[in-house]
């Protein structure tokens, strides 16, 4: 058996065509609909009825448009929206969380785990409850680091100026005395500065970006409920966003190339 419908990708903006790109690299004969929401973006320093709004809104749009599973690609909405949206589709849905928490897991040797991401994907505290459910011996260091999020928006991603930031944001966690060999990173536009967080952290920790984690945890998923595309499929792949066409063309082409990138827009209920 096999599915040749799309898969359904979500994120507050243009952060999550990291994991699309990830999906795409190791399931290249399926096709995409990734919706983002710039024009309600970031996500990070709204109120958990906000996200669960939103995120809702933007899943409806995509289940209109037959897609045969959904994956949050957004951190802030995995950690705070998850529950209530699993409720609300009869179809597959794949968050961010539980995959990075799995690797982290298994990435500490020394059973301590540094967890970075947005102020409510923080406040949720689900990386800690995921992270402990599949080892309650980590020691779970939470952080978070509201201004790097505007960083990468503003396309600052290398600099002296630029470091400090990272630098500070994570001071937390690297001074304090627990040492976690592990830090994660908990939102989808941390793995553009990955470069800066190695330099910062040393060899020694290891930096883990949740991405690949998700692309693996979606084959299994997709095997496991026989959706997989036929392997003959010519895959087709739309980006839709509720901001501006050009300001996500750019980061779009910029990750994908300028052949592979289909942007429209679209208005969701709640986003006009
Ligand atoms: N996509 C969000 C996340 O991964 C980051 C950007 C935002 O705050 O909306 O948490």
């Amino acid at each position: 058996m096999s599915d040749p419908r799309s898969i359904g990708f979500f994120d507050s903006g243009v952060g999550g065509l990291t994991v699309l790109r990830e999906v795409i690299r190791r399931l290249p004969n399926e096709s995409t609909i990734y919706i983002g929401d710039n024009a309600r973006a970031p996500y990070g320093p709204r109120t958990d009825d906000e996200v669960k709004r939103f995120s809702a809104e933007c899943l409806d749009e995509l289940a209109s448009r037959d897609v045969k599973a959904i994956v949050v690609a957004c951190h802030t909405s995995s950690a705070v929206a998850l529950p209530d949206l699993r409720l609300r589709y009869n179809m597959p849905l794949l968050g961010v969380v539980r995959p990075g928490a799995t690797a982290a897991a298994l990435a500490t040797r020394n059973r301590r785990v540094g967890v970075i991401g947005t102020a409510a994907t923080i406040r949720s505290h689900a990386y800690f409850q995921a992270i402990k459910e599949e080892d309650p011996f980590v020691e779970v260091l939470e952080q978070a680091t509201p201004d790097l999020v505007p960083l990468v928006e503003a396309g600052r991603l290398e600099g002296p100026l630029v470091e400090d930031v990272v630098r500070r944001s994570i001071a937390p966690i690297t001074d304090s005395d627990r040492d976690p060999d592990t830090l994660l990173l908990g939102c989808t536009h941390y793995p553009l500065l990955a470069h800066m967080f190695r330099e910062i952290v040393g060899p020694d920790v290891a930096v883990i970006d949740t991405a690949s984690a998700t692309a693996s945890a979606l084959a299994h998923l997709l095997e496991m409920h026989d959706l997989n595309a036929p392997s003959t499929a010519s895959p087709h792949h739309v980006q839709l966003t509720t901001g501006d066409v050009g300001a996500f063309s750019v980061i779009a082409e910029r990750l994908f190339g300028a052949e592979f990138a289909r942007v429209e827009p679209v208005a969701v209920a709640g986003a006009a």
